[in-house]
């Protein structure tokens, strides 16, 4: 695949922030308007002055870029993204809204560059919280909203989609207030909605585009003919769908078209929902009533008991190489040099454990003995319920 590729600039170490300075700056700006990350000085200057202070020095930089999608609405990220959903959302407890904004803004100071929510999370909230904690950011970080979930009256209306027309441009205006930006770097539809054609809905983002309201367009959880359709409408620089250790399926159907056509790929969840790393324990329960784990088959009890043998694989495999259960099913997933991950946390030392995932030194028959390791695990319980599994799109 030649359209997307990995720039390898000098590796992030700690303390190191002149020497990758350096390199940031050399860095190109992210195709269609978004700057490159600049020095860390430069983007000091642009923060709100939230985050400062000696731990966030101690943070690693995040210096290396990928490039999803191809041509003309390519779009060159950091090697690593950070999914703000738990940021107030869908992940029990977090922390106050400032520290989560102190969060965002210590990520974006050591060179992520790509930030993900949507309109459903929260709804609406998700947004308004990335908008404020990246405002200080705009033009230097990116910023993906999704459109499709129905939303009424700020009430989000479970099991129901939309991706009508009008709909999709309403979704569009109001994130554009929400995220505090010109323009939405890339829009996502969220879920495929079977009463509205995906021409239909690529055609409206692919008007937005014309518009300078969005720079690119993406998709969540589809099959290859959907990718296919969507993308002879209007090109898709990135499918968004859950892939993890626990969740191979894409490889299947879904890889060979993104390579076929040099759309990128972004997976969701890629921790398994913190499962992967290593934090919970059969006693793990998620009835904080912002926890959608909770009804999710893998992490109820029994399942979640047997489930967590993956994570002592992981340690195992970790263990000798000085690298953490989290580290490993990062670095699985960035052994392809067109995904870029976004996981999420509401932890500094989380977020510093992430970044230095990206520069991990596993050879690919090393990969190879882990996913031999894991191949003998049977993974009690399917991902998602029913409800749930029939807005995932397998055509
Ligand atoms: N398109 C879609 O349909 C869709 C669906 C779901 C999610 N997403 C996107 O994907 C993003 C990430 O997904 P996610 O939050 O579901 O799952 P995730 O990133 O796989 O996991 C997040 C959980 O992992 C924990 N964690 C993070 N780093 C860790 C580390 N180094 N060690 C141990 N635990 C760690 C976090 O806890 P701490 O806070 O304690 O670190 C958090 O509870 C979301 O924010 C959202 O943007 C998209």
């Amino acid at each position: 695949m030649n359209s997307v590729k990995e720039r390898m600039v000098p590796d992030m170490r700690r303390r190191s922030v002149l020497r990758a300075a350096a390199a940031l700056m050399a860095a190109p700006a992210l195709a269609g308007g978004v700057a490159g990350a600049g020095t860390v000085a430069e983007r000091r200057g642009a923060s709100a002055g939230g985050s400062e202070g000696k731990g966030s020095l101690d943070l690693p930089l995040l210096t290396r870029r990928r490039t999803l999608g191809s041509g003309r609405f390519s779009m060159e990220v950091s090697a690593l993204g950070f999914g703000a959903m738990g940021a107030n959302y869908n992940r029990g407890v977090s922390p106050d809204r400032n520290a989560m904004i102190r969060l965002l803004r210590q990520a974006a100071e050591h060179g992520v560059t790509l930030f993900d929510t949507a309109q459903a999370y929260g709804p609406l909230t998700n947004e308004e919280l990335v908008g404020e904690a990246l405002a200080p950011y705009r033009g230097k970080v990116a910023i993906s909203t999704k459109f499709g979930h129905r939303i009424v009256n700020g009430v989000y209306q479970a099991g129901k989609l939309d991706s009508r027309p009008e709909n999709i441009r309403r979704v569009a205006e109001a994130s554009l207030k929400r995220l505090k930006v010109d323009a939405i770097e890339l829009f996502y539809q969220h879920r495929f909605d079977p009463e509205v054609p995906v021409e239909d809905v690529a055609g409206t983002v692919g008007d937005l585009i014309r518009e300078g309201k969005v720079r690119r367009f993406g998709l969540c959880e589809v099959g290859p003919e959907t990718i296919r359709r969507a993308h002879a409408e209007q090109p898709v620089t990135a499918v968004q769908s859950e892939y993890h250790l626990m969740w191979r399926e894409p490889e299947k159907d879904i890889f060979p078209v993104l390579e076929e056509l040099g759309i990128g790929f972004v997976p969701y969840s890629p921790l398994n929902r913190g499962l992967l790393g290593g934090d919970m324990t059969p006693y793990t329960r998620f009835d904080s009533g912002n926890d959608n784990r909770d009804t999710l088959p893998r992490f109820a009890p029994e399942a979640l008991a047997k489930n967590l043998m993956i994570v002592e694989i992981l340690n195992r495999f970790g263990r000798p190489r000085g690298i953490t259960g989290a580290q490993v099913a990062l670095g699985w997933l960035l052994r392809r040099d067109w995904i870029v991950p976004i996981p999420g946390t509401t932890s500094l030392s989380h977020l510093e454990e992430n970044i230095r995932a990206v520069s991990l030194a596993v050879r690919s028959e090393e990969w190879k003995e882990l996913e031999d390791a894991l191949a003998g695990v049977t993974i009690v319980g399917e991902r998602y319920p029913l409800e749930q599994q029939r807005q995932i799109w397998k055509n």
